[in-house]
């Protein structure tokens, strides 16, 4: 709930003082609503948004400086530690947390919707073997428009809702689909009597051979937990990405496609990919010295380390650090990536370099250990980023779509060329 705040910004420009009214929320800054302000004379400039408030949401609530992060007010540590995923994603949805009742019918549904139309197998065959899975999702679920006509209208609630299941429901599906491509093994259909965690490394490594093949829990624990620290988190740029492509009408499918592609980047949620093939080119803790001088001339980047927001521990990642400790040591495995990964943590954390800009690990630093303790290839973790992403893609485009919205289209400083006149070809240098 914004309300206008008793405080004004005033702003003197050429002779003139324009007030601009200063808007308060629940937690977090004060904005400043400039868009009132916009005239042919001045925009504002904010390269990358560093400052800028794009929407009003309820979704989430981040604090960079205290290293807080809230669903629907809730801390992300209580609900990594007492809620499951399919909680999660009921709380990013509807604004509340489900009773028992709630519960059981939202998996129930989830769980009548995981299979895809059979018609989407064919659709893989057209993609190389070789393709990179991230490839495949952005392209199958932009297909799934194709498939599901009935829940396209944007200003119909109802389609929101089916959508936002459908979505929740296929999305694992597509993930071990577009695995089981990549990797020359048959698809395996879901299963309703398994949990969503569950369901999902079912389809990921049991196949037609193994009839009895059993998840293991501790694994299963650990995929649900690294599916909610990845629900969801404010505006971040695939966030943005769905909202923009969102405000144009285009339908839901369409845009949650585009947020796969824009969180496919580095910078972004390709981070826990790229933190696996630092620490392979590190190799040992021997070579972490000469590592951190090529960080320093700015050769490389630390991956998994850095945020936007997060000037302190992110949150996530230090329950992701819990998780690893317990997996490997459910699993007894003794991964040396992990002492490597504890070695650059404890490097980076007393070095003036890193202490002086802030940098913390982020959410990819662990994940991509806890992943391949689960078994899932280091080409399917920003895959696992983008399905327990989607439950927050589609409850920001939901809640976009649940009020008075205008298309998103930013302007610009132009530094180019004045107006001139058609240069001849025989005058051209
Ligand atoms: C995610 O926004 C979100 O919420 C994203 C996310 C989500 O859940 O949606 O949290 C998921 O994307 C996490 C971030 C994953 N990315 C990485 O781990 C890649 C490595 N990190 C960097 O690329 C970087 O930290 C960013 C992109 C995450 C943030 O970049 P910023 O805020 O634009 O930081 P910056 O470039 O302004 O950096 C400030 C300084 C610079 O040095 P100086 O110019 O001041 O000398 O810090 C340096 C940067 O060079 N720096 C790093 C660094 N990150 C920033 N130096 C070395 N290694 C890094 N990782």
């Amino acid at each position: 709930m914004t309300n206008e705040s008793s405080k004004k910004a005033v702003l003197s420009l050429d002779g003139k003082q324009i007030d601009l009214p200063i808007l308060s929320g629940t937690l977090g800054p004060d904005v400043i609503d400039v868009k009132d302000v916009l005239t042919s004379e001045y925009f504002t400039f904010d390269p990358g948004f560093m400052a800028t408030a794009s929407c009003e949401s309820k979704i989430t609530f981040i604090d960079g400086d205290k290293g807080i992060l809230l669903h629907r007010g809730y801390p992300i540590d209580q609900l990594a530690e007492q809620a499951n995923y399919l909680e999660v994603a009921y709380l990013l949805l509807k604004g509340e947390l489900p009773n028992s009742t709630q519960k059981a019918e939202f998996e129930h549904l989830v769980s009548t919707h995981t299979m895809v139309h059979d018609q989407l197998r064919k659709f893989f065959e057209g993609f190389r073997r070789d393709a990179h899975p991230m490839a495949v999702m952005c392209g199958v679920v932009g297909a799934l428009s194709a498939f599901y006509h009935d829940g396209l209208d944007v200003s119909d609630p109802k389609h929101g809702e089916i959508t936002a299941i459908r979505l929740i429901a296929k999305i694992p599906t597509l993930a071990a689909m577009s695995y089981k491509y990549t990797s020359g093994q048959p698809f395996m259909y879901p299963r309703n009597d398994l949990n969503y965690a569950e369901n999902f490394l079912y389809m990921m490594f049991a196949t037609p051979a193994d009839v009895d093949y059993k998840v293991n829990p501790v694994l299963a624990k650990a995929m649900d937990r690294i599916f909610i620290l990845h629900a969801d988190h404010e505006q971040n740029a695939s966030t943005s990405t769905v909202r923009m492509a969102g405000s144009t009408g285009a339908n839901p499918y369409a845009c949650i496609a585009a947020g796969i592609a824009a969180l496919w980047g580095p910078a972004h949620g390709g981070a826990n990919e790229a933190v696996l093939k630092m620490l392979d080119e590190i190799g040992t803790v021997e070579n972490v010295a000469a590592f951190m001088e090529k960080v320093k001339t700015k050769e490389v980047k630390l991956m998994g380390f850095g945020h936007r927001v997060y000037k302190n521990f992110d949150p996530r990642a230090k329950v992701m650090k819990q998780t690893c400790d317990e997996v490997l040591a459910a699993l007894g495995i003794n991964d040396p990536q992990l002492t490597l990964a504890l070695e650059l943590e404890r490097i980076a954390l007393s070095d003036p370099y890193f202490i002086e800009r802030k940098l913390y690990p982020n959410v990819d630093f662990y994940s991509g250990i806890i992943l391949k303790a689960i078994g899932i290839p280091t080409s399917m973790f920003t895959v696992i980023f983008a399905l327990a992403r989607t439950v927050g893609w589609i409850s920001h485009w939901l809640e976009m779509h649940s009020a008075p919205y205008k298309i998103a289209r930013p302007r610009q400083l132009y530094t180019g060329s004045p107006q001139r006149d058609f240069t001849p070809e025989k005058d051209r240098k």
